[in-house]
């Protein structure tokens, strides 16, 4: 009995030197930049096994980012409805536990339904049409959040990797207007919300460069922009720590402020060594591509752990022109990289495994890196 007793004293001990700290990474990184998780509509359910995500929320993050409940599909099915419940569910929860809530987005060319460019005979709106239904769209989100919504990615994926303006439907009928008139409205409605540029792949020179006039056309022109979004959908060796490091200090250098917006990382191969988040790009299902279906091996994992420290480190180097970083999921089953850029593979891209666990080894090394 006594034994027991002690052997379960040292595992405490142990567990408590080593192991699940009491102290959230959220607390680890204050003053230094935001935690931040994405949630989608189970998590603020948090029904079942997804309860564990109200207490991971709560003890690690500081930020909380809808990843699906804002965008326009969602949020604005039809021209007369509003889906608002689960964003304002989503709100509530994030003010409960005391984290910042970020908009994302308000202004994209997917998951946005064919009814906004279109009239009534379904024929494309003209640009100035096409503006004025955004900004009525821009307008009755940020009203109703005003003041409870900390920060917008205003538009998202504007830009092409290799620097060109999308095609988008939004581009096609109004040029780069439907850019700085988002930003306006944004700015006019709530004047206290930062509001953002976000999109993927920005340390490609070209697409980042382009970003960067762009906000500087926008700022020039008199209409605020707060920052760029970098959202950090990476592989295990790509880009190079050298390429994200050149747009922070790019972006930094132009006066706008940086952040990482969707952070995760995919260690599985895929057909075409993709890179990035274009959401359009998908393949066929093959087992080929789904490798660790009965978990990761060590020696991945220990790559994993490597790669999220090599990260953080180099985050938070230039603490001083980040302001938040933000992961895209809570838990590795909840990721979207278990179907993009294809259907039911076993993803691992997070820092909480498939049942809500802290991955010990690479939460460890972040809250370390906070103290150096
Ligand atoms: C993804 C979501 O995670 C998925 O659930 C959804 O099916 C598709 O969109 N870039 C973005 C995010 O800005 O909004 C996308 O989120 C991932 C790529």
């Amino acid at each position: 009995m006594k034994n027991l007793k002690l052997s379960s004293l040292i595992i405490l001990l142990t567990l408590f030197t080593y192991g699940v700290k009491a102290q959230g990474l959220k607390d680890s990184y204050e003053g230094i930049f935001d935690i931040g998780a994405a949630i989608d509509q189970r998590q603020v359910n948090g029904f079942g096994k997804d309860q564990i995500a109200h207490s991971i929320l709560a003890k690690h993050f500081n930020s909380v980012t809808p990843e699906n409940l804002m965008k326009w599909g969602s949020i604005h099915p039809s021209p007369n409805t509003y889906n608002f419940e689960p964003m304002d569910k989503l709100v509530d929860l994030a003010e409960s536990m005391g984290a910042r809530v970020v908009g994302h987005t308000l202004v994209w060319h997917n998951q946005t339904p064919n009814w906004v460019y279109e009239n009534e005979q379904g024929e494309r709106l003209d640009g100035l049409a096409l503006i004025k239904r955004m900004e009525d769209h821009i307008t009755a989100i940020m009203s109703r959040y005003k003041g409870r919504v900390f920060a917008y990615d205003v538009v998202n994926e504007a830009i092409f990797d290799n620097g060109e303006y999308r095609t988008s439907k939004w581009y096609e009928a109004t040029g780069t207007e439907f850019i700085k008139r988002a930003f306006a409205k944004a700015e006019e409605i709530d004047p206290d919300a930062e509001l953002y540029y976000n999109d993927y792949n920005m340390w490609k020179p070209a697409k980042r460069e382009t970003a960067i006039a762009l906000a500087k056309e926008i700022r020039e022109a008199g209409i605020r922009i707060d920052g760029i979004g970098l959202q950090g959908h990476y592989g295990l060796e790509s880009p190079s720590l050298e390429e994200i490091e050149a747009s922070i200090l790019r972006i930094a250098e132009e006066g706008f402020k940086v952040m990482f917006t969707e952070v995760d990382i995919d260690v599985l191969p895929n057909p075409v060594n993709r890179h990035g988040a274009d959401i359009d790009a998908t393949f066929e299902f093959e087992e080929q591509y789904n490798l660790y279906t009965d978990g990761l091996p060590a020696e991945i994992q220990e790559k994993l752990v490597k790669r999220y420290a090599e990260l953080f480190e180099l985050f938070k180097k230039h603490e001083d022109k980040i302001t938040r970083i933000t992961f895209w999921g809570i838990h590795d089953g909840g990721s979207w990289l278990n179907n993009w850029p294809m259907r039911g593979r076993t993803a691992y891209p997070l820092i909480f495994d498939r049942n809500y666990q802290e991955k010990q080894d690479i939460i460890q090394v972040l809250h370390e890196i906070a103290a150096k």
